[in-house]
């Protein structure tokens, strides 16, 4: 059961785990023949769900949202709000972060002075290809490639809305060596480039090193804006004074 679990993202354990708690919920107020009322019913709900995530070994910040989950579906329904409201908002939210319940990498934005250390890390001589690996809304691109004309910047997105905003972003800001496409980091084949930049989550941080091991090819450059990974230190480190004191790691392949 464990092991199953394990293979599960975090987002799908925590839904099986609501599913859980209601059952459980319904059971005992079977088993005592009582009636709740809504707010009763749903922190009972929440007290199962946070105690059953817990076993399920969610991370310790799961625990607070299960619980309050269904407190706060009972009191978004008292507040008689029309139902296409939360149909535009799960719209948004589903082409702004996709598949991020699966692949635990959501949007956001490195910062200026990241681009700007990463620019240093550029060639100033000679011809390169550099690959932004979930390229959120192409600011990486479009700064480097109008810092170092000389590179050829590509992207790969795999949420909508990001991917449209980067590449309506390229086109109409006439940013000729950039290019954006939209799939997933782990159909591109790394040997195409010299320089590969990732700023992703701790998640995908181990699988991505044995790809980029496999098929970078040598004297190329891997770089990730704050994720390190396990166990492979890197030759480098840049450390940015940002708001989030980021850090990028740099190994040459
Ligand atoms: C933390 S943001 C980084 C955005 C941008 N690279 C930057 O540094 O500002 C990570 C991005 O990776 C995208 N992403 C996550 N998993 C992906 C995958 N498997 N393939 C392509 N993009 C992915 C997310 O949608 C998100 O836009």
């Amino acid at each position: 059961m464990t092991s199953l679990l394990n293979k599960l993202p975090p987002s799908i354990i925590a839904l099986l785990v609501q599913l859980a708690a209601i059952l459980l919920t319904v059971f005992f107020s079977q088993l005592f023949n009582t009636r709740l009322a809504p707010y009763a019913f749903a922190l009972l709900c929440g007290t199962f769900a946070a105690t059953l995530s817990h076993f399920a070994g969610l991370a310790r910040w799961w625990l607070f949202i299960q619980f309050v989950f269904a407190p706060l579906l009972v009191l978004m329904l008292a507040l008689n709000i029309p139902p296409i409201i939360f149909l535009i908002a799960f719209v948004i939210m589903l082409v702004v972060y996709w598949s991020t319940f699966r692949t635990q990498v959501p949007l956001y934005l490195s910062s200026n002075k990241v681009w700007q250390a990463i620019e240093t890390k550029l060639p100033s001589q000679q011809a390169f290809t550099f690959i932004d690996l979930g390229s959120g809304i192409g600011g990486v691109l479009t700064h480097l490639s109008q810092a170092n004309p000389i590179g050829r910047y590509h992207g790969v997105e795999a949420a909508p809305l990001p991917f449209i905003w980067s590449w309506l972003r390229i086109k109409f800001g006439r940013h000729a060596q950039c290019s954006v496409r939209w799939g997933s980091l782990w159909n591109v084949d790394l040997s195409q480039y010299d320089i590969v930049f990732a700023y992703l989550s701790p998640v995908p941080m181990d699988a991505l090193w044995r790809k980029a091991k496999q098929e970078m090819h040598p004297g190329s450059t891997f770089i990730s804006n704050t994720f390190a990974v396990q166990d492979q230190p890197p030759q480098e480190t840049v450390s940015v004074d940002d708001l989030h004191r980021s850090t990028l790691y740099v190994w040459r392949m």
